[in-house]
């Protein structure tokens, strides 16, 4: 229908999904929440969202997307004419352009900080240094508005380059060497880690809980990190979807994005926590996390300076790959509503994200405290922007999870999904009921007034059974 075309190869949408999750989410964001939130019941949370209710809801997204064969706007305003539901589920595709729009906004400038240690790896500015010239060093980096917006306009105008051009599709063989040397490169940070840091501290850091350790924001930030790092709830996956061939398996597809982007983030776990412990440095000193301890362990490692640099430019890469799938649902958008050309679409929604972005940078100097930010929401632009990514992407997810599971029929689910019936009502129990009773409960135990279990359980379970309720009515008028 639309004048979308499919990738030629089967793999590809595998590829794509994998370079779309595999990114800073991994590496950066999620060594520094779980630092920031005591370790443990943390991942115990981020885990049991991903396998639970984020695996179900890829699926469901990706059939979203694969079945409309068109840009999440245009394609969620399409299901909602063709199964006759209510027009506000094409929300789902404007909630997700605005999330798009918000995490590509910080999203380059945390990668242009990572342009920022390619360059000092490079130049072997740091071999040697130790623990406090390298925290010293980021600080500065953070102090100066200049070079980080410098940095933020290279690596948003690049990605912005790639999807413009649409060569995409010469990413995909980059990425077929890039993803596996990402791995390789960390096992060998984790290996140096394991022998020179404290791995045993780091392992009961991670690994042993406590739930009571969890603040009531600390619940929705490990769902919000789930979503985020699978890609999930915005559209991204939708839009890869559209472009998904048909024969593809979406279950072991959706499991194996979900294998790899957990493993990547583990092993980073791993290997930054080992270093943190054994050079006796923060666990929640925030944002700049990985940036200061990887360069204190290349700095010290043999050749640190040529595996650092190769590995600051394998997170470049990484990177890039997630902000293109972060570009491309809008600019999809734009080119499908609008008539514009590829071009034109992309540098609207970049310049818009560029602007956004110096937001986040400001808030690591000039605006670090006693903004308008500051006074409404306690907290600082760029934590405001992931406060609100934390949650959209979830509620986004939601809603993906309620149509798929509701408004698309048992046959048009069966021929997506594949002929096995007992998966596809397990699937189906999964995004009708198990995914937004998640959703909902964390929403709900997270609002201070609601604390503790009980309120939180039986508020999801009523929320999902009036929904359920008024869809069999629906369905017997
Ligand atoms: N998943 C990516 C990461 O972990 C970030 C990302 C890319 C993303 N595309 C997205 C997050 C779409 C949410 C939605 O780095």
């Amino acid at each position: 229908m639309s004048g979308h075309n499919v990738w030629t190869h089967k793999g590809t949408f595998l590829l794509a999904a994998v370079g779309s999750a595999v990114g800073l989410g991994n590496l950066w964001r999620f060594p520094y929440l779980t630092g920031e939130n005591g370790g443990g019941a943390f991942i115990l949370i981020y885990a049991l969202t991903i396998f639970a209710v984020g695996i179900p809801i890829l699926i469901a997204e990706t059939m979203l997307g694969r079945t409309s064969r068109q840009s999440p706007i245009m394609g969620m305003r399409h299901l909602t004419k063709t199964h006759k539901t209510s027009r506000a589920w094409e929300s789902i595709g404007w909630l997700g352009a605005a999330s798009a729009f918000l995490i590509l906004s910080f999203y380059s400038v945390i990668a242009g900080w990572a342009l920022h240690y390619t360059w000092l790896m490079l130049t072997g500015s740091l071999v040697g240094a130790d623990a406090a010239t390298i925290s010293a060093g980021f600080d500065a980096l953070l102090a100066s508005p200049g070079l980080m917006t410098l940095y933020h306009t290279l690596f948003i105008a690049f990605s912005a380059l790639i999807v413009g051009m649409g060569i995409h599709k010469g990413i995909e063989s980059g990425l077929r060497i890039m993803m596996p040397a990402l791995f390789v490169i960390l096992i060998v940070v984790l290996i140096y880690g394991v022998i020179n840091g404290d791995v045993r501290a780091a392992a009961s850091f991670l690994f042993t809980f406590n739930i009571a350790d969890l603040s009531l924001e600390g619940w929705l930030q490990a769902m919000g990190q789930s979503f985020f790092t699978l890609s999930l709830g915005m559209g991204a996956i939708m839009a890869y979807g559209a472009y998904m061939s048909s024969e593809a398996s979406l279950t072991r597809t959706a499991i194996a994005v979900a294998f790899v982007d957990t493993a990547v983030a583990m092993v980073a776990g791993l290997a930054i926590f080992s270093l943190v412990f054994g050079a006796g440095l923060e666990t929640g000193q925030g944002p700049g996390l990985m940036f200061v301890t990887l360069p204190l362990a290349f700095a010290d490692m043999p050749f640190g300076a040529l595996v650092g640099g190769v590995f600051f430019i394998l997170v470049l890469g990484a990177a890039i790959s997630s902000s293109i799938s972060l570009i491309e649902p809008v600019a999809a958008f734009l080119v499908e509503r609008f008539d514009m050309t590829r071009p034109q679409a992309v540098t609207i929604m970049v310049v818009a994200a560029w602007a956004m972005g110096l937001l986040t940078v400001v808030s690591f100097n000039i605006w670090a405290e006693g903004t308008l930010f500051h006074a409404l929401f306690g907290r600082s632009a760029f934590e405001f922007i992931e406060l609100l990514t934390n949650i959209f992407m979830p509620l986004g997810g939601l809603m993906i999870a309620l149509f798929a599971g509701w408004a698309l029929t048992q046959n048009e689910v069966m021929k997506e999904l594949g002929t096995n019936i007992t998966w596809f009502k397990t699937w189906r129990f999964l995004v009708r009921f198990v995914g937004p009773a998640a959703v909902s409960f964390v929403f709900l135990r997270t609002i201070p007034q609601v604390e503790g279990y009980v309120v939180p359980t039986l508020g999801a379970l009523l929320i999902v059974g009036i929904f359920a309720l008024s869809q069999r009515l629906r369905k017997s008028a």
